[in-house]
């Protein structure tokens, strides 16, 4: 009983890291779609992740259609802006899809732009100030 419990212990606590990672990356943000739309200036994108904007400051006034679907533009940094298809998405979940989408990146072209699926919050795409339209596409 003893060493049964002991392996079953020993076997989760080897596993539990990699699960924990699996759960992060499938339940809160799935893989994005990169090269969706025009590309934006990956340093821009950068310093928008890094300085994420308060929620009252996202300009939800800033809007566009694709097909029949209104969608948001709630922050640009530069040419780098980030597009929503929901008017009121967890806004720290949004920062979370934006640092994902930051895989999507050209290290040597200095470009990024991509989509991805956010449970809960609706899709959210970075891409140049053009873009919004072409995002949801
Ligand atoms: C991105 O913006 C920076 C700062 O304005 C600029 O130096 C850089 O050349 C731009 N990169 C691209 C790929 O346009």
């Amino acid at each position: 009983m003893f060493f049964a419990t002991l392996a079953l212990f020993a076997t989760f606590a080897l596993a539990a890291p990699s699960v924990e990672l699996d759960v992060r990356q499938t339940n809160n943000v799935q893989k994005p779609t990169c090269g969706v739309a025009g590309d934006a200036n990956l340093s821009d994108c950068y310093h928008l992740y890094n300085n994420w904007p308060y929620y009252q400051d996202a300009t939800w006034g800033a809007t566009c259609h694709s097909g029949v679907n209104l969608e948001y533009n709630p922050a640009c940094y530069g040419n780098c802006c980030i597009y929503t298809s929901s008017r009121t998405p967890l806004w720290e979940d949004v920062h979370t899809a934006v640092g994902h989408l930051l895989d999507c990146r050209s290290d040597s072209k200095g470009t990024v732009n991509g989509r991805v699926k956010v449970e809960g919050s609706g899709t959210v795409c970075m891409a140049d100030r053009k873009a919004c339209g072409d995002c949801f596409n």
